[in-house]
């Protein structure tokens, strides 16, 4: 699927008072992507979001600080036309400040943008914090997929209308 190129740069004041850049992945920040994807524990590799990136470039963000990468959101359209967040992580130093939210806030104004009317993502069981910020954001669950992650973990499904 190609979509018209169109670069996002936004500067924000996070709730929380921390100022950040919004912005598209490049090549170069693969390297922060990864060590911050080792932290957070989720199933992804570096082939994967390179992959990921040259199907979509503009569903791929980052939040940054200071010229440092401290997070980022890889979104993926797949052809029943909602679009999926396939992964969501911020730098452990960097948590509770606001950056998750307004990384997802930018990625659903890409999606909104592309006139996508639904967005849908799987979380752990487990993760209670990422279920929080979903809920609160107004994604409401529905469905459970067992056994979804490769360590056997089951799959909150949640889904929200844009
Ligand atoms: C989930 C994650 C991306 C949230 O990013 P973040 O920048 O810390 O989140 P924010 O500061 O924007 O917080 C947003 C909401 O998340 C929830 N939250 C954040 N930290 C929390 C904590 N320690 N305990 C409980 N809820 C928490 C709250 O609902 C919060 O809203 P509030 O501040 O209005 O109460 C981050 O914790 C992370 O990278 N976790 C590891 C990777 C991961 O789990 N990704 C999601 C996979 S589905």
């Amino acid at each position: 699927m190609s979509w018209k190129s169109e670069n996002m740069e936004l500067r924000v004041i996070t709730a929380k008072g921390i100022a950040v850049k919004i912005r598209n992945f490049e090549m170069p920040d693969i390297r922060r992507v990864m060590e911050i994807e080792e932290q957070s524990f989720l199933d992804g590799d570096a082939e994967l979001y390179l992959e990921l990136y040259e199907e979509w470039r503009e569903g791929f963000l980052v939040a940054e600080k200071e010229d440092r990468v401290i997070g980022f959101v890889v979104m993926v359209l797949p052809p029943e036309g909602e679009g999926r967040v396939f992964a969501l992580a911020v730098d452990s130093r960097y948590r509770g400040e606001g950056v998750g939210r307004t990384l997802l806030k930018a990625a659903f104004s890409v999606l909104r943008k592309i006139k996508i009317g639904y967005v849908l993502l799987e979380v752990r069981v487990s993760n209670v914090v990422a279920q929080r910020l979903y809920k609160s954001m107004g994604f409401v669950e529905i469905g459970f997929v067992p056994f979804y992650y490769k360590d056997g973990e089951g799959a909150i499904v949640m889904r929200k209308v844009l």
